[in-house]
């Protein structure tokens, strides 16, 4: 089979790795991948959300499966457009990535089929948001969410009042994430423990995948600002088996049904992100796409093909593939710039890689790397994904940060906490 992977970060790179080792693949190719993809495919230099040229390319090199990374094309309709042309693609129509790409559409879908979420209401204008906020249903603190995708910054959880209508104006009068997204979730702040709960879905029946938690805040301790996830576990140290039929029973299985009733289907990766609280399980939000980094110590653990399965997923028949996972434990730390969330530099030659990766039981995935001269540079905030995999975790963290010490950049910035929590799971 020749098969096309859209994206550029640690996810698509993991991937990729794991598709390179299907007996059933002949040519790999990478749009627009990075350095490390490179090992294991042909990188394509087209961007990830140019839908026309890379439907064009997957035409002219007879792509037999296209698999897409991130969110954005999915929420642009590259599914849509792929399957006009005749083109195999794993992912969900536009209408149905709708789940991550439009927040309001979200709260509404989980609100008319009872499906756990904290409670909310949805502002149109400024004027509506100010009503909200005075009549004081959420009491503080609450959380105010920009509609549309805003790459994880459309988020504010507010502690007062003074807060909450900074944001009510950034949002909906300054248009800080645009036009189109100047409506705002408001919604109840809800505590208790974050779990990521990811499943391969059809349409109708779901393959739950193994497992895993992210750590999303940038320093230790999970103290200091959110980003994409600065490292990830799997098994998840917090899902227990109850937990596990809890979520499936009154989340996923749900929303896979409601989303095909509403003619949505849903076929694709559905990744609910999830407060685990006192009253049970709610949804934070959807995402129409594997985790990042989650993905990466998920397949470190996935023992059979990879590739049959996403194949079983778009022929409609995703349980007829029995999945193999290793009991092992995998992590994953994140090397990001110094900076990140905020602002960092790029540019900066990075050394120690060969050493890191002679670690047994290592491997390296590249997020934002690129090659310049001759040499590996950092090219964006989240840099190498360092992952381990052992028969627990503490011997895999020990081996990943293992890793991690032989791998120099200037300013890299790393959690030394990844995978310190622990209970019983999975
Ligand atoms: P989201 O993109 O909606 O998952 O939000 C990003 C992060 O904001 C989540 O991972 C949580 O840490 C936090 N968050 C979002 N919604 C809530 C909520 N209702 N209560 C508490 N924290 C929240
Ligand atoms: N690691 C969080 C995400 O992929 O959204």
């Amino acid at each position: 089979m020749r098969v096309l992977i859209i994206g550029s970060g640690g996810r698509e790179h993991a991937l990729a790795w794991k598709i390179s080792q299907s007996p059933l693949l002949k040519k790999l190719f990478c749009a627009p991948g990075n350095p490390g993809t490179a090992q294991v495919a042909e990188n394509v230099p087209i961007a990830d959300t140019d839908i026309p040229g890379l439907a064009e390319f997957a035409v002219r090199e007879k792509i037999d499966l296209t698999v897409v990374g991130p969110e954005r094309p999915l929420t642009m309709g590259i599914v849509d457009e792929f399957e006009s042309q005749g083109l195999r693609i794993f992912g969900p129509s536009k209408k149905a990535a709708e789940l991550e790409g439009s927040k309001i559409f979200a709260k509404q879908f989980m609100e008319r089929h009872r499906i756990p979420t904290a409670r909310f209401k949805v502002a149109e204008t400024e004027d509506q948001a100010e009503k909200i906020l005075n009549a004081g249903v959420f009491g503080f603190p609450l959380v105010i969410k920009a509609e549309g995708l805003a790459a994880g910054k459309g988020v504010f959880i507010c502690p007062n009042m003074k807060k909450a209508e900074e944001t009510i104006q950034a949002i909906m009068v300054k248009r800080q994430f645009g036009e189109e997204n100047s409506r705002v979730v408001i919604e109840e702040f809800l505590t208790g423990r974050e779990a990521s709960f990811i499943v391969i879905s059809d349409g109708t029946q779901v393959q739950p995948l193994v497992t895993a938690m992210d750590h999303k805040a940038a320093w230790d301790g999970d103290k200091g600002p959110n980003t994409g996830g600065m490292g990830a576990v799997s098994p998840s140290p917090f899902i227990t088996k109850e937990l596990f039929m809890q979520v499936a029973s009154s989340i996923i299985f749900p929303t896979v049904t409601r989303m095909l009733e509403e003619g949505r289907r849903f076929r694709g990766v559905l990744y609910a992100g999830l407060m685990l609280t006192d009253q049970g399980p709610k949804v934070l939000e959807f995402n129409c796409r594997f985790g990042d980094p989650e993905t990466q110590a998920q397949l470190l653990r996935m023992e059979s093909d990879f590739l049959e399965l996403l194949l079983a997923a778009v022929f409609e028949n995703v349980l007829s593939r029995k999945v193999r996972w290793s009991a092992s434990v995998a992590g994953c730390v994140v090397l990001a710039s110094g900076g990140y969330p905020l602002c960092y530099e790029t540019g900066k030659p990075i050394s120690g890689l060969d050493n890191a990766e002679s670690v047994p039981g290592v491997q390296i995935f590249h997020a934002g790397t690129k090659v310049e001269n001759r040499t590996l540079k950092t090219n964006g905030g989240r840099v190498l994904n360092v992952c381990a995999i052992d028969a627990d975790l503490p011997a895999a963290m020990d081996k990943a940060y293992r890793a991690v010490s032989a791998i120099h950049f200037e300013a890299m910035h790393y959690r030394r906490d990844i995978g310190c929590e622990r209970e019983e799971g999975e």
